[in-house]
């Protein structure tokens, strides 16, 4: 079964859910997160860092909640915090990310501002085994696009995206069938 971590607007959960992927629970760093609502009967639950003592602590809870739900596969959809080994050595080689530029270009927060800053004339998404660092394991899979003269932060995110809606079940399906 499938966790969905999230911290955002959740269009990649949703990508998830349309695609009838066995997505058992979904979680996320913020109480208030709008794609938390996306999540609809399956279990939710928010795990705020100021409730626990360190970040290994928030990780450790959130690892237990998604295991006790029969997880066995996490997807970082537009989760915005690190996650530390307390969470990852509990889902060895199983968790995936989805990022907006082509990795290893471009990691962090705000690949998509800093890819039209640097001029490049290539953008894409990449889907990636996730590690204590940055936007920094092995890629699973990469598609490129465009950037097209006149592209603003927002035109380019929402051909990458789109992009992502196709990309990430089809890596997530392929994981499923391991
Ligand atoms: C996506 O563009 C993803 O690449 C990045 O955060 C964004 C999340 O969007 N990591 P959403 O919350 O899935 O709509």
């Amino acid at each position: 079964m499938i966790g969905v971590l999230v911290s955002g607007t959740g269009t990649n959960l949703q990508a998830l859910l349309d695609a009838e992927l066995p997505v058992a629970a979904v979680a996320s760093n913020r109480a208030d997160a709008a794609a938390l609502t996306r999540a609809g009967d399956l279990p939710h639950a928010s795990f705020e860092l100021a409730d626990y003592p360190s970040r290994a602590d928030r990780d450790a809870a959130m690892a237990e909640w998604l295991s006790g739900h029969d997880v066995e596969l996490v997807v970082l959809a537009g989760y915005m915090h690190l996650l530390t080994a307390a969470f990852l050595d509990r889902f060895p080689n199983s968790v995936v990310n989805v990022h907006p530029s082509l990795l290893p270009r471009f990691p962090g927060a705000h690949a998509v501002e800093e890819q039209l800053a640097a001029g490049v004339s290539e953008s894409g998404a990449t889907v990636h085994l996730v590690d204590e660092g940055v936007d920094s394991g092995p890629v699973l899979a990469q598609e490129r696009i465009a950037v097209l003269p006149g592209d603003t932060p927002e035109s380019l995110h929402e051909r990458i995206q789109a992009i992502e809606h196709r990309l990430l079940p089809r890596v997530v399906e392929e994981l499923c069938a391991r």
